[in-house]
């Protein structure tokens, strides 16, 4: 890669309302709290990184396809989009940008309609129930493994 890598962490409905909403569930930290995080993790890996938050199914989709050419690789929470979405997951395979799936909670140990996530078998990796720092650990994957995909020769 002839270039820094570029990251893209994109965030679905209500994670804005970290800190506030089920605190016992998904910790006290804030929204500004992960996005100070991401921000750390991205001088930590040497990568640029950009940051997405929508309630609206449509916009995460414009959001993934806009990253085509731009964008090398994804952090994706699609919080409760997770579980329903074909659409998000259809975007993600079109425009074929490794991505690392993220959810703050440990979705494993909660509702059963909560253990369908349509991305998940597609995702280069699955992050569950670090709190904020799983932003952390995907990034330093996907830097990674950015690295190692362009040190291989055509
Ligand atoms: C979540 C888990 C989802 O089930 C839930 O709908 C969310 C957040 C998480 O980060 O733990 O909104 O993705």
């Amino acid at each position: 890669m002839d270039h820094v890598p570029r990251l893209l962490v994109i965030n679905g409905p209500n994670i804005n309302l970290l800190g506030m909403r089920e605190p016992g569930i998904y910790g006290t930290q804030t929204y500004q709290d992960l996005l100070d995080s991401v921000a750390a993790a991205a001088a930590e890996a040497g990568v640029e990184v950009t940051c997405f938050q929508s309630n609206h199914e449509g916009a995460i989709v414009d959001a993934i396809q806009e990253a085509r050419g731009a964008i090398d690789g994804i952090v994706i929470n699609p919080a409760a989009y997770t579980h329903t979405s074909i659409a998000i997951l259809d975007a993600l395979k079109a425009v074929s940008i490794p991505f690392v799936e993220v959810h703050i909670s440990d979705v494993a140990s909660r509702e059963g309609f909560r253990q369908v996530s349509y991305i998940r078998p597609y995702a280069a990796l699955t992050v569950s129930g670090e709190g904020i720092g799983g932003y952390r650990q995907a990034i330093l994957y996907l830097t990674r493994l950015l690295a190692h995909t362009a040190s291989i020769p055509l």
